[in-house]
């Protein structure tokens, strides 16, 4: 049996163990994978990670508030993890060398191209949110083609810098809330702010919204999120998704790095749903 572990600070709640367990049955992987605290009052990261090593773990996945410290400590970093800043995920090899890899943008990515039955090509997509979640996403986003990418954020100023920081054919526009250009509309509407936790609404105009949008929610809930219900509210023809399919899209892309089969999301994405409920 080979051993794997989510690390991350609080992590008791952590829906990874079970995600990673519904993939092992569905793919006949005999792995193990739990949850392990990372206090930082008793002990730190870096010393975490050696132990882990030791004790012959495989790989480990990295989340809150951990992805930057995962980040400055792998050996290797993917392009996907150098061009979002943060590693979410560890490949340990057989020299104790550490791999770092970011799956969160390609989980989302997947989620919307395949769960939500979107291809992102061609497709004019407006990003709220300038932050880590965001920055995260672009690559693998922009890895689609896209016909346009605008990024809003609270503070237009980080929105520009971000939008900045790729070199692509694909036109990335910015701005704050007030000024998105909105005549048309957006056919992928992506919530990246982590306005969601607070329950508030990024104020985007409602003229974002298309009969046709899709609008994704990076945060998840037992109940549709307050940005799902907003564009409901407003244009109750568009089609909603929130962010567990790219929890679970994450972690089948670091079930694939580790194991080499790529395990199918859908099913697993319903069954944590209905525990959810
Ligand atoms: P994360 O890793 O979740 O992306 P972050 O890097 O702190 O966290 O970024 C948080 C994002 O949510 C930012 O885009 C932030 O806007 P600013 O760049 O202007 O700070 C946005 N955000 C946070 N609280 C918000 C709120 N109440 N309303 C709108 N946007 C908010």
């Amino acid at each position: 049996t080979d051993k794997y572990a989510v690390v991350g600070y609080p992590i008791a709640h952590s829906k990874s163990p079970l995600i990673h367990r519904l993939f092992a049955e569905q793919t006949d992987q005999d792995i193990s994978y739990e949850a392990i605290l990372i206090d930082n009052e008793e002990t730190t990261f870096e010393w975490s990670m050696a132990d882990l090593k030791q004790r012959g773990y495989k790989g480990i996945n990295i989340t809150v508030p951990f992805k930057l410290d995962a980040f400055e400590y792998a050996d290797t970093l993917s392009s996907r993890a150098q061009s979002a800043h943060a590693v979410n995920t560890f490949l340990f090899d057989d020299e104790g060398k550490t791999h770092g890899d970011n799956t969160d943008g390609i989980g989302l990515v997947n989620d919307i191209e395949q769960n939500g039955q979107r291809p992102f090509s061609g497709q004019k997509v407006l990003i709220l949110g300038a932050g880590g979640a965001v920055q995260g996403i672009m690559e693998p986003l922009l890895a689609k083609n896209p016909a346009s990418v605008h990024i809003a954020n609270r503070t237009a100023k980080r929105a520009e810098v971000l939008g900045n920081r790729f070199t692509t054919e694909i036109p990335i526009s910015a701005s704050g809330w007030e000024d998105i250009p909105c005549s048309e509309g957006y056919d992928i509407i992506i919530n990246g702010t982590s306005a969601s936790l607070d329950n508030k609404l990024p104020p985007v105009s409602e003229k974002v919204l298309t009969p046709d949008s899709l609008v994704y929610d990076m945060m998840y809930g037992a109940e549709p999120t307050i940005f799902m219900q907003w564009a409901k509210k407003h244009q109750p023809a568009c089609e909603v998704m929130d962010g567990l399919g790219m929890l679970v899209g994450q972690a089948a892309e670091a079930f694939y790095l580790w194991r080499g089969v790529r395990p199918e999301t859908a099913p697993v994405i319903a069954t944590v749903r209905e525990m959810m409920a």
